[in-house]
């Protein structure tokens, strides 16, 4: 698939997501539309019966009634039309934006995490999702210019009965303003391109500035004046360039205006031309002196309302690319391949490395190790050692960039990682507060183990007597719940770990926020609650190893040494 369309693959994909989100609104919103533009029409025909009959038998009689209630019934429709056209529109294109949204998030959720680290993806998100109100804007244009379409057509048609060159004048007086207009919408998209980094930016800024977490940093180190100063003048810079683009085809169009300018001077002529040759009578010359002398404004409007529409199918293009980019997917083999249905048993390291896209050296280096059911192993090493990357790649939230990893035997990139997650269980040393109820923060499973134990366990059975609904009480302060300390928190994230059944369990400096005391008793606990899994625990501080059969010592990327807690501290003696 081209992922830099054209704004014909890109219309033709509108229509069809269009069409998905809402057939039959789309179907009433046509029928709307063509019976607003058509009516105009009968409006028109009316009012020329009706200036004729004034012309032709005086003012009164029942000749006035028929081209009277033409009139009145075709001011009724078209605005019944209106209406309804206003109703159908909105419903459409909630729903259209509603189906785009989820597909965004959708496919955001299936691609691997690396995909992340790359700033254009970042921007081409940005702009697709900067796309979706477009859906509904291009929807609006394409109504007005279906509408515009068919009034010219009947303008055109009418023109064409005073005389031919009319019509053939006011296409070719449209033609430099439809030029400007495609010029103008395709510099529009390049600028969409180049400002979203300024965007992207923007909205980082926002989010430090509102978002009460970095509060204390803000006013403690005075960040907030030069934020936001920096934030003023990058809005500046990018309106500033808006307003230059739309200033300068502005003005250009306005001059692209005057072919159109020339075909109504032109039609005026033809007009005067026909009423003094005897070829127009009253009532033609009335109605259809309003029609030749619009016709060339009618043409700017329609021009207007494409330039517009195109302007905003670029923009949905941006959707179109996003949505049809061949990223790296998290799920590269069907689920059916290599399943894992049984529990991790070993894992095996073999001269695996890994790079972080982007990054100028390998974060793991030729590591070679295997790791064996029921066993506890400490991982240790100093900042920066690799220590978070290797327990990523361990439960196959990255793949390594050279080497292989083995899982009970079999290539681990033949299982697809969805299969794998169901028998790993982890607590992130960047682990996450969600702003849920308890029991939503423990992200209960399809096979929740006894709760009472995962409470004891995690050291959270002490603090429920402060959380007045127990597992209901909704935490964190964003919808006035119970807000937990750190260290609480903490205990949600090792008690969410515990929740489910796992024969992979790694801990990621999982008590780095619990007091002394807590720690060893937590260590101690879920290492007897998981006497059958492999359990590898990351930490900074020596007692952990311990508690450990063996431990891996990384620096650099690599595996430096290996070992039980007193093999090490011997030879480190
Ligand atoms: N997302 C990332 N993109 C690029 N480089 C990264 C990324 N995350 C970590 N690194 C780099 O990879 C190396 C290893 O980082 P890692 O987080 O694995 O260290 P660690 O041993 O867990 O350290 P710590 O003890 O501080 O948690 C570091 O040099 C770091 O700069
Ligand atoms: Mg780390």
């Amino acid at each position: 698939m081209n992922p830099n369309p054209g704004v014909w693959q890109i219309q033709r994909w509108y229509w069809r997501q269009l069409l998905r989100a809402a057939p039959g609104t789309v179907v009433l919103l046509l029928l709307a539309q063509v019976a607003g533009a058509g009516v105009r029409g009968i409006e028109l025909w009316g009012l020329q019966r009706l200036l004729d009959a004034l012309w032709q038998g005086g003012a009164t009689g029942p000749a006035l009634l028929f081209p009277l209630l033409l009139i009145g019934s075709a001011l009724a429709v078209s605005h019944g039309a209106g209406v309804a056209q206003g109703l159908l529109r909105a419903r459409l294109s909630y729903r259209a934006s509603f189906s785009l949204r989820d597909q965004v998030l959708t496919r955001v959720g299936s691609l691997r995490l690396e995909i992340h680290e790359h700033p254009e993806f970042h921007d081409r998100l940005e702009r697709a999702q900067r796309a979706i109100p477009h859906l509904a804007q291009a929807l609006d244009q394409l109504s007005s210019a279906v509408e515009q379409v068919i009034t010219f057509a009947a303008y055109l048609a009418y023109s064409g009965s005073v005389h031919w060159s009319l019509p053939v004048a006011f296409l070719i007086g449209a033609l430099p303003s439809v030029v400007q207009r495609l010029v103008a919408g395709a510099h529009y998209t390049e600028l969409v391109r180049e400002q979203t980094p300024g965007h992207r930016r923007l909205a980082y800024i926002g989010k430090v500035l509102s978002d009460p977490g970095y509060r204390h940093e803000l006013w403690l180190f005075r960040l907030g004046p030069e934020l936001r100063d920096q934030w003023q003048r990058l809005s500046v810079r990018l309106r500033r360039e808006r307003l230059r683009h739309i200033n300068r085809h502005q003005a250009l169009f306005f001059a692209a205006n005057f072919g159109a300018v020339a075909a109504t001077l032109w039609s005026l002529w033809q007009a005067i031309h026909g009423v003094s040759a005897g070829l127009v009578s009253l009532g033609g010359l009335v109605a259809g002196a309003e029609v030749l002398y619009r016709s060339g404004s009618q043409s700017q409007r329609l021009v207007m309302a494409l330039g517009n529409l195109h302007r905003h199918l670029l923009e949905v293009g941006f959707l179109y690319a996003f949505l049809h980019q061949e990223w790296p997917s998290r799920e590269t083999r069907p689920a059916a391949e290599v399943e894992l249905r049984a529990p991790v048993r070993e894992i095996r390291f073999e001269g695996v490395s890994f790079t972080y896209p982007g990054a100028a050296r390998p974060a793991l280096r030729e590591l070679t190790f295997t790791l064996r059911a029921g066993e506890r192993v400490a991982l240790v090493g100093p900042n920066g050692a690799g220590k978070s990357t290797l327990v990523a790649l361990l439960l196959g939230l990255y793949e390594p960039t050279q080497g292989r990893i083995l899982i009970n035997g079999r290539d681990a990139r033949a299982i697809p990682p969805s299969e794998r997650w169901r028998h790993c269980s982890a607590i992130f040393q960047d682990f996450e507060r969600y702003e849920l109820t308890l029991a939503e923060n423990l992200l209960l499973p399809e096979r929740p183990v006894a709760i009472e134990a995962v409470l004891r366990q995690s050291g959270l059975e002490r603090h429920m007597a402060n959380l007045p609904d127990g597992l209901n009480t909704q935490l964190g302060r964003l919808w006035n719940g119970r807000e937990l300390s750190l260290g609480q928190w903490q205990a949600v994230a090792i008690a969410r770990a515990l929740a489910r059944p796992a024969s992979l369990l790694v801990l990621d400096e999982p008590t780095s926020a619990l007091d002394p005391r807590t720690e060893v008793e937590v260590y101690e606990r879920v290492l007897a609650a998981t006497r059958e899994a492999l359990v590898v625990m990351v930490s900074h501080r020596m007692g952990v190893c311990r508690l450990a059969d063996r431990v891996l010592v990384l620096e650099g990327g690599r595996l430096v040494e290996e070992g039980t807690h007193e093999q090490l501290l011997r030879h480190g003696a």
